[in-house]
């Protein structure tokens, strides 16, 4: 619809020149004015004409009829006016056989572009706290994250994802008195990071009794920071078993990081930045600390160093950043995480346009809601929390079961089991727009009759069943109904929806479009027979739009990183 669009607004600003020589007006204006009437009854496209009253000096329903009475635009079929709106009808056969070539055999992925122009964009995102539990708050910012990594690819960027661990910090000297005191080389390495949590946990408790044990946790942590080689080779041990086991999550995802660079990946890098901030008289002494003030610009202060001169997330994320820019040149480095970081990252944005790199404005936070389970909120340190790990174990056994009574010859079942278990959550959890709380429920995700993954996966399956059948054929001349045509319609709006979910950092836009999608293809399918159609040219064209719907749902669950097998 966008070469469409492109075309209708050349028309008519042809159409507006003509009544006025200067209309104030540019054609990419005119592009968004364009609407798509909810029911098409007036007509496909529809232009209000209201916004060029003024300039043109003559009331919208005159300036309609002056433009419809002599508009001309390839692919358009007739023009009305319509009180203050010029009615566009689409020529249903052109626009079929130009939508379906493209998507079908188009030279690149429809929608996909190459805007981006190689130019690279660096993704910061899931990066969980190691020793801390991989638990379902984690699931935006891997799955979102991973998200505008592939539709930043599609849009022609390269990309880089890394995993900013949390592997530094206070929570290490914590495992390693629980380790000394309570854990076994053996409990960890056959229990692994589950292990490492349970320490962790337990640390908390016992710490509630005996406050000294913090003390001796912040002795064990500043022993790292100056290098005790038992100690950091223990540090190093926990992280590899930590890493380990995301990447058993990763590759249920399909998720693989070009870079595990954590925190402590800057520890060099820091005194550097420290520096930089005294040079440039930015640091204050506050209480022992170091930190750069933000009164003026309405936030509280940046902390860059504690008392004891160690220091902080934002030191950090100031060393990652200024480290990411040199290394990759990025055009933007997007950061994914909870709206609970949205100050943090308002805060040390602000150091960096301080410190006068002017490019801070390529810096862009990515914030999203919370996630509670069934209606419980989640809570970290008591250990009451639902692992991630365990919530998509539970969603593939769930979508076994399913699947074993709908289709119980199904070869690969417990393969297909994992796309569809794995990708219900994905698909539920990028429904809604990021910034909402969400609710999980995971009958809710895999129900296989709601507004779901297994739902569109199964549409998708559909689609290829369709066509393993139908062989080889060619569809020339088009001519179609109501719903063949709601159809293309939708299928025709993937490019510009996604430019709309790229602009908008937004991966539940595309879901939503996978929705309609969907929904426009079964109602096609049960009310237009493909395999059986009359005549051999309406098979033809119905298998067109069969295939095309198949190649754009392909692409569409991919940047939402669901998977599609063939067969479910
Ligand atoms: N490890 C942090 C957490 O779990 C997220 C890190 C996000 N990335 C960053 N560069 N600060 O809260």
């Amino acid at each position: 619809m966008k070469s469409l669009k492109k075309k209708i607004a050349a028309a008519v600003y042809k159409g507006i020149t003509s009544i006025a020589p200067d209309p104030g007006v540019t054609e990419e204006e005119i592009i968004s004015y364009l609407a798509y009437p909810p029911d098409g009854g007036m007509g496909d496209i529809a232009l209000p004409c209201f916004r060029f009253a003024k300039t043109l000096k003559a009331p919208p329903p005159v300036i309609a009829s002056k433009l419809a009475a002599d508009f001309s635009c390839e692919g358009i079929a007739s023009a009305e006016a319509t009180g203050g709106y010029l009615n566009l009808r689409i020529d249903r056969s052109v626009f079929a056989k130009k939508i379906t070539d493209e998507i079908v055999s188009g030279d690149k992925v429809y929608g996909s572009s190459d805007i981006g122009g190689g130019k690279t964009v660096v993704l910061d995102y899931s990066s969980p706290n190691v020793a801390k539990p991989f638990h379902i708050g984690h699931l935006g910012t891997t799955v979102i994250g991973h998200s505008l990594k592939k539709m930043h690819e599609f849009a022609g960027y390269k990309c880089i994802g890394v995993n900013h661990l949390g592997d530094w910090g206070t929570q290490f000297g914590k495992l390693t008195v629980a380790y000394r005191k309570w854990g076994s080389r053996q409990a960890v390495e056959e229990k692994g990071i589950d292990e490492l949590v349970a320490l962790y946990v337990r640390f908390h408790e016992e710490a509630d009794k005996d406050p000294a044990l913090n003390d001796e946790a912040r002795a064990a942590f500043t022993a790292l920071e100056h290098g005790d080689p038992e100690i950091t080779e223990l540090w190093r041990w926990f992280i590899e078993i930590s890493i380990k086991e995301y990447k058993k999550t990763y590759k249920q995802l399909d998720i693989e990081f070009d870079y595990y660079t954590g925190e402590s990946f800057y520890t060099d890098k820091m005194p550097a930045v420290v520096q930089e901030l005294k040079d440039k008289q930015l640091l204050t002494i506050d209480d022992g600390a170091s930190i750069v003030d933000l009164e003026k610009y309405g936030m509280p202060p940046c902390l860059i160093l504690k008392r004891d001169g160690s220091t902080l997330y934002p030191t950090r994320d100031i060393a990652a950043a200024i480290y990411r820019k040199e290394t990759f040149d990025f055009e933007k480095c997007i950061y994914v995480t909870s709206a609970g970081q949205s100050l943090h990252f308002a805060q040390w944005f602000k150091v960096l346009e301080l410190m006068g790199r002017d490019w801070y404005n390529r810096l862009v936070h990515v914030p999203y809601g919370t996630v509670s389970l069934n209606g419980e909120k989640l809570a970290t340190r008591t250990g009451n929390v639902v692992l991630l790990k365990d919530l998509f174990a539970e969603a593939i056994e769930k979508a076994a079961a399913i699947m074993a009574e709908k289709n119980p010859e199904l070869a690969g079942r417990e393969d297909v089991a994992e796309s569809v278990g794995i990708g219900a959550v994905v698909f539920y959890y990028l429904s809604a727009n990021r910034m909402r709380d969400i609710n999980f429920v995971l009958e809710d995700a895999l129900n296989f009759d709601g507004n779901t993954g297994p739902y569109a996966q199964y549409t998708y399956a559909r689609t290829c069943q369709i066509l393993n059948r139908a062989g080889d054929f060619k569809a020339d001349a088009f001519d179609l109904n109501d719903d063949e045509f709601a159809l293309c319609k939708t299928l025709s709006l993937f490019p510009e929806t996604f430019d709309q979910a790229l602009a908008e950092y937004e991966p539940s836009i595309i879901t939503r479009y996978v929705l309609d999608l969907c929904a426009a293809f079964n109602r096609f399918y049960h009310n237009c027979p493909v395999l059986t159609a009359g005549t051999e040219s309406l098979k033809a064209q119905r298998l067109a739009l069969t295939a095309a719907t198949n190649k754009v749902l392909a692409a569409a669950l991919e940047l939402i990183c669901v998977r599609h097998p063939e067969k479910i």
